[in-house]
């Protein structure tokens, strides 16, 4: 796989030990020019300020809320006009909450909805004039597990809910851009399980234990074996799939 001259802007990659920044490091490794992106400027900066050392590339730390349009779009205009060019956006920016449906408000469904899909569908609306003005494209979602076999109490129904409609709205986006470009933009999802990040520091000791032990491989996922799925439907050999959803969870759900 070789992303030589091709751009990516993986959002959520500002965090230091997540999928996201792995997912920034696998593309380097590539050839590939990235975007760090996330709300939190100043992880996303120290990330990106680790790639250009270690890999002497040209990687760009970028602020976005992924809920909100203008910055959506402030993001994507900067991306622009630095590299000319997007080729690659991972939609990766998700946050969880381990709460009971019994214990949720209504806030704290439109508050996981919003980050984890509408952020997803912003993103994901938005980025597509920038691909078609180099006619080509990749969009790589990050759903969950948790969207096929649901999240108990520590995935929060919610969080379900968020995952599972990335992976119809991805389905959905795919056919229409087929519709209308032909090959030119893919849109797939990779459903990880159980994977070792930050994103668990808001789980109890117990629901950790619980989630763990429903291991098959007894063990979790690593952050680069998911970003490891997301490279390659984000290359020029997964060509051919669109609309796809690939579960990361190491034969712990089939679905
Ligand atoms: N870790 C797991 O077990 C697991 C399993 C399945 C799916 N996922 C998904 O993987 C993705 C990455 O999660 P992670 O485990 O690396 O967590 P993480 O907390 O390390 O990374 C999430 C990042 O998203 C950023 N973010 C949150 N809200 C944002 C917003 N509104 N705009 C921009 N950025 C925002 C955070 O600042 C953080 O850097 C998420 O979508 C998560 O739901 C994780």
């Amino acid at each position: 796989m070789d992303f030589e001259g091709k751009v990516a802007i993986v959002t959520g990659s500002g965090s230091p030990h997540g999928i996201g920044r792995e997912i920034t490091r696998a593309l380097t490794e590539k050839g590939c020019n990235v975007v760090v992106a996330d709300m939190n400027l100043e992880g996303a900066q120290k990330n990106a300020d680790d790639l250009n050392t270690e890999f002497g590339c040209d990687s760009m730390a970028v602020s976005v809320n992924v809920t909100d349009a203008d910055s959506v779009t402030a993001m994507f205009e900067a991306v622009f006009a630095k590299y000319g060019r997007i080729d690659v956006l991972c939609n990766n920016a998700g946050i969880t909450q381990p709460v009971a449906i019994a214990d949720m408000t209504k806030d704290d469904f439109m508050r996981i909805m919003n980050v984890n899909l509408v952020g997803t569908f912003l993103c994901s609306k938005l980025v597509v004039p920038y691909m078609v003005k180099n006619s080509y494209g990749r969009i790589v979602n990050t759903s969950s597990v948790s969207a096929k076999c649901g999240g108990g109490v520590y995935g929060g129904a919610h969080y379900c809910a968020a995952k599972a409609g990335i992976i119809a709205f991805a389905r959905a986006q795919a056919m229409e851009l087929c519709k209308r470009y032909k090959d030119m933009i893919t849109v797939n999802c990779v459903c990880p399980g159980l994977i070792a990040t930050d994103i668990r520091a808001e789980l109890s000791d117990e629901a950790e234990k619980e989630s763990r032990a429903k291991q098959a491989m007894g063990r979790a996922g690593t952050a680069r074996e998911v970003a490891n799925t997301i490279v390659w439907l984000a290359s020029d050999e997964a060509s051919y799939i669109s609309g796809e959803d690939v579960n990361i969870n190491g034969a712990s759900y089939f679905g």
